[in-house]
């Protein structure tokens, strides 16, 4: 049996699917937090390059991806889709399990699908240097690579916390000559106002966040670069699916379900949408179901509520239609520290308000188990925010088994987990907690976020 379907470097794809023009109802647009009016692409091009603006507000369909990026692609891709079979043994399931393998970028993750191509736009427009921030590190090292391989410069906020707990994230980072600041920092006055009250805070993404776009407008020849969330981010990513719809079909399979976890939602929707863009255009040989996994500690889609939210807890983003638990979230301390984000995509919330895509949570303590049995049986070890997915193909696999059906269930296995043994060693120890956020936790944000809209006259 094959094991693993890779394609040639010529069969890369050379476009990326744009799922705006594909939606059930025209994105809701981006609003001035001051105003509540819509927001016109200019208002973003202090933040990004042209370009991106563009990709951002785009209602083409597929967009071009240039040569030069092409180049740079294939470095790493195409990315192989393998058959877990061994993991099927184990289970003793009729399903048929296949995963696309994003851990082989140098950085060991998705992410540098769109890091390299911010990195190329923004050098392209005469940007000399790049901010973002990062919690653990994985968006933060796949900026540094990309930054390092096109002569940018890269400053990134990394939350004090993290840059003090996992120093390796920040070794690579600096390997990739990227500048690393813990955040909150003295460089910047959101920064400063916090370390006034609390000179060992230990800082959150929120405050990394305002840290790196508040750097970005003050100094000139300096742009923001962002890992998820946004259109033109899930756009890049949507490369991973375009490959895997071919891989599939060298399979001679297609998926029942595509399934991956989300912390904004770029892997996911990666990975779905062109399976999705098969389906609404009637291509598709089935109905073809897509499961978006998060944690139950921060479970956005599951138990948050769809309306305008800020992008961050500083209230310096638009505001956004989304799923969302409220900009003032305060992620408890779990392990798969990519997908503690407040909010999801919008345009991934749009689809899940329709019933289109589904959402499941789950805990810690069971997603190691099932990245304990991946491991097992497949060998490669998963980052901690992957492992959400393999919990949810574990599930489905089971039930495929009650039912005798023999379904065919692709996911993202979106990272390795190399650089999270740590949190390996912890669930071993039996330290993780099985961490649920409270309903009313939410419920009392939102009700916090309405009063504030409300005073500035803004009804959500
Ligand atoms: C390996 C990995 N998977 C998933 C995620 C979640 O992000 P997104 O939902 O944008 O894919 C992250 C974020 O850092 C990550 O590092």
């Amino acid at each position: 049996m094959t094991k693993k379907y890779t394609l040639g470097e010529d069969e890369l794809p050379r476009e990326w699917y744009n799922v705006v023009p594909d939606l059930p109802e025209p994105l809701p647009p981006l609003l001035n937090p001051a105003t509540g009016e819509p927001l016109p692409p200019e208002a973003f091009e202090r933040l990004f390059p042209r370009e991106l603006v563009r990709q951002e507000f785009s209602g083409e369909r597929f967009i071009p991806i240039p040569e030069e990026l092409l180049e740079v692609y294939r470095l790493w891709r195409p990315t192989p889709l393998i058959r877990a079979e061994r993991l099927e043994r184990a289970l003793r399931t009729p399903a048929r399990i296949y995963y696309k393998y994003e851990g082989v970028s140098p950085p060991g993750s998705h992410k540098p699908n769109t890091a390299v191509a911010q990195a190329y736009y923004n050098v392209r427009e005469g940007v000399e240097r790049l901010t973002t921030e990062t919690g653990a590190g994985q968006w933060g090292s796949a900026l540094a690579f990309a930054t390092n391989l096109f002569g940018l410069k890269c400053t990134v906020y990394m939350v004090r916390a993290s840059y003090e707990q996992k120093p390796y994230r920040r070794v690579l980072m600096h390997l990739w000559g990227a500048e690393v600041v813990p955040s909150p920092s003295p460089r910047t006055e959101s920064g400063r106002k916090i370390l006034e009250q609390d000179p060992n805070h230990p800082g959150s993404l929120g405050i990394a966040i305002s840290e790196a776009i508040e750097d970005a407008v003050s100094h000139e020849g300096t742009k923001y670069g962002l890992g998820s969330v946004l259109n033109h981010v899930l756009l890049h990513q949507t490369i991973i699916g375009l490959e895997a719809v071919r891989q599939m079909e060298e399979a001679g399979d297609f998926p029942d379900y595509v399934v991956g976890c989300v912390g904004g939602g770029s892997n996911f929707a990666g990975l779905a949408y062109p399976f999705y863009y098969l389906k609404v255009s009637g291509k598709a040989p089935k109905d073809t179901r897509f499961i978006a996994v998060e944690p139950t500690a921060c479970p956005s889609m599951t138990k948050g509520v769809y309306t305008y939210d800020f992008g961050d807890t500083a209230r310096l983003t638009p505001l956004l239609k989304m799923y969302t638990l409220g900009h003032d979230y305060v992620p408890p301390p779990i392990h798969a520290g990519g997908l503690r984000y407040h909010g999801a995509a919008p345009t991934l919330s749009l689809l899940v308000k329709h019933g289109l895509f589904e959402s499941v949570a789950y805990n810690q303590v069971e997603v190691f188990e099932a990245a304990t049995l991946f491991a097992r049986t497949e060998g490669f070890v998963p980052a901690p925010e992957s492992a959400h997915a393999i919990k949810a193909v574990i599930d489905l696999a089971l039930e495929a088994k009650r039912r005798s059906e023999e379904v065919v269930i692709l996911f993202n296995l979106s990272g390795h987990g190399l650089l999270d043994l740590r949190a390996y060693q912890e669930f071993f120890e039996g330290v993780l907690p099985p961490y649920e956020y409270p309903r009313e936790k939410v419920e009392e944000s939102i009700a916090k976020l309405k009063a504030l809209l409300a005073e500035r006259g803004i009804t959500v």
